[in-house]
């Protein structure tokens, strides 16, 4: 069970990823996200979330370089944007992506979404393989995979994936989904934990949190890590980057975890991931 910051959750291939990190998704490259990172860093906060897409690798880069903090204590995650999707185009991007980062290694890298209409995420698979094989990746996943996707790429790999990134907060629960994960040893990953800040106003979040003298942030991100989900909220605020990982001195009951998991609704902020791309 996570207990601070740097508690990590061991992947199938024995790499620990920290339960909880910063996303930067939106976060402008330059000042925002330098001053961001480094933020979260100092706070303690040991996972950075970044992608080709989010056109902002070099400034984690920069605030990771910069911030005196070795290299080897901060899991760094990028993604494959979709039209780098293919087996050179990947290996292409994924040099892109690494010069961009000013890094030798990276600790995950994950095909950003599957695409299903491009037919293209098994040779792209292949070329993550490659990647992981000559250790220029320490860990290889996947990001917005249904189960069908992952039973597809599951009959056909040599190195099964570690990590599925998916939307998941209390109005979209993916216990399916979840419980798949959990029989393969693919760890699951909140993306958009807190619904983009949309679900705070929440009756019986609220209720939970006043309890406990937390936030409704807290209460979600907590839930989060009882249920062996690693997540990575975003904010480019300093006090909410601070509010956030404070969640570890508090615990929510069975009852209180059964009742975030009633709010489930199927609800998406983000595009189905089976018609996307
Ligand atoms: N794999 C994918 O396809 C995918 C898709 C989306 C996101 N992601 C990853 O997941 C990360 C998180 O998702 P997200 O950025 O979409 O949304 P999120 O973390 O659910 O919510 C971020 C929003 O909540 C606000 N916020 C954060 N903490 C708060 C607090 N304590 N109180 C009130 N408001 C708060 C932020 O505003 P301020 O910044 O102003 O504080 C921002 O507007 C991303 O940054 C990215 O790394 C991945």
């Amino acid at each position: 069970m996570a207990d601070s910051l740097t508690s990590c959750t061991t992947l199938h291939n024995g790499v620990k990823m920290p339960w909880f990190g910063l996303g930067v998704f939106l976060v402008k490259e330059g000042e925002e996200v330098i001053n961001t990172v480094k933020t979260a860093l100092s706070v303690g906060y040991r996972s950075i979330d970044t992608a080709a897409g989010y056109n902002n690798e070099e400034g984690v880069g920069r605030a990771i370089a910069e911030s005196g903090v070795p290299r080897e204590e901060i899991f760094v995650t990028s993604k494959l944007a979709n039209d780098d999707q293919g087996y050179d185009s990947a290996l292409k991007a994924f040099d892109t992506s690494m010069e961009k980062l000013g890094l030798e290694t990276l600790d995950l890298y994950l095909i950003h979404w599957p695409c299903p209409s491009k037919g293209l995420y098994k040779e792209t698979w292949k070329a993550f393989e490659k990647l992981y094989k000559e250790g220029r990746i320490r860990s290889i996943g996947v990001s917005n995979f249904n189960e069908k996707h992952l039973d597809d790429l599951l009959s056909d790999c040599e190195v099964r994936p570690m990590v599925n990134q998916v939307e998941l907060h209390p109005r979209l629960v993916q216990k399916s989904l979840h419980d798949y994960c959990r029989r393969h040893e693919i760890q699951i990953e909140a993306w958009s934990p807190l619904m983009k800040a949309k679900i705070f106003d929440d009756p019986t979040l609220t209720e939970i949190a006043s309890k406990h003298n937390k936030t409704p942030a807290q209460v979600v991100l907590r839930w989060d890590l009882q249920k062996e989900i690693v997540t990575i909220p975003k904010s480019i605020k300093p006090e909410r980057i601070r509010e956030n990982a404070d969640v570890f001195d508090f615990t929510l009951s069975d009852d209180e975890i059964s009742k975030i998991d009633a709010l489930d609704r199927g609800e998406r902020t983000g595009p189905d991931p089976d018609t996307f791309g």
